[in-house]
């Protein structure tokens, strides 16, 4: 068994030699290097998308309540869209909006020309049945690929628009050529919005897939045989687990008690022995909504026919 072989820092702009790296040695993977690159390349997408037709790709993203964190990602995604050149249509709903109301500005977006991309930001607020309300966004509008007909897509290898942060995993892995096909990759956490679609993303990517989640008997056992890593449960876990040379992406954003911003990966201890590992801050946080980004121009293009 061997860790993850790269044609590494090729496509990231550096010799192997001069990429940015830890103390421990680990190369660091750059996602806000790359998610800048993806962005200017959308900003050229949409430009031709306005020259063609006359307007900017449009994305709607709504936000029900004031959860202080999805305010703080709502906000980004808002002014990372205007900066590519994407119209950005606000939707704040008080915390009060009843699930009608919400599946009925859904339907209004839905039929409304100017939109190309729908986001409604999770988590909902409690009584709201979310199911409900993502399974309304019309499937050629889900820029957040949540959908189930965008998921049994990417299920069947055939997909379209696809979750934001997996697509962002494997952009990230691709730029530094981490070469998937048969990589033992496990991923750590099944949620909806980033451990079972990122599976999905693996197996298309032709790796060997594992998915932990709260029924695995021993995580440790199954963190020390990855040769890729997902970290997407939401809390620390030690970094001393990590496979020696192994490809580490922490999907985690937590706040210590001193108020420091870290993933779900112990960094150190892990970038001592990880032969790749994305920082947090600056890891996939940025690649996500550059992701989002280039599916708001692939659903104009999706719905218009425009082949750009
Ligand atoms: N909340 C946390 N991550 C996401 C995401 O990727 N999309 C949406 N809509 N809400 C989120």
């Amino acid at each position: 068994m061997s860790a993850p072989t790269a044609n590494a820092g090729a496509a990231a702009g550096h010799t192997a030699a001069a990429l940015p790296r830890t103390a421990g040695g680990a190369v660091l993977l750059d996602g806000k290097m790359v998610a800048a690159r993806v962005r200017a390349a959308v900003a050229a997408r949409a430009a031709r998308f306005a020259a063609r037709h006359g307007r900017r790709p449009g994305l709607a993203v709504v936000q029900v309540g004031e959860d202080p964190a999805s305010s703080v990602y709502v906000r980004n995604k808002r002014s990372s869209s205007q900066e590519a050149g994407i119209e950005s249509f606000a939707h704040d709903l008080p915390v009060s909006t009843s699930e009608g109301q919400i599946l009925a500005l859904i339907n209004a977006l839905n039929h409304d020309e100017r939109v190309d991309g729908i986001l409604v930001q999770l988590p909902l607020p409690a009584g709201v049945d979310t199911n409900r309300v993502m399974d309304a966004v019309d499937p050629v509008k889900d820029v957040d690929g949540f959908h189930p007909l965008n998921t049994g897509l990417l299920a069947q290898k055939r997909p379209r628009l696809r979750p934001c942060t997996p697509l962002g995993v494997i952009r990230l892995a691709q730029e530094y050529g981490l070469a998937l096909p048969g990589l033992r990759a496990t991923v750590v956490g099944a949620s909806n919005i980033v451990g079972r679609p990122l599976a999905l993303e693996l197996l298309l990517a032709r790796a060997t897939v594992t998915v932990c989640h709260t029924g695995t008997r021993d995580l440790r056992a199954e963190v020390e045989r990855a040769e890729l890593l997902v970290a997407a449960v939401g809390k620390a876990g030690p970094g001393d687990w990590i496979r020696p040379g192994a490809a580490v992406f922490d999907v985690g954003i937590n706040r210590t008690a001193s108020g420091k911003l870290v993933g779900d990966v112990e960094f150190e201890r892990a970038a001592e022995r990880a032969g790749w590992i994305t920082p947090v801050p600056g890891g996939l946080g940025p690649m996500t909504i550059a992701m989002l980004l280039s599916n708001a121009v692939d659903a104009a293009c999706l719905r218009t026919g425009t082949p750009v």
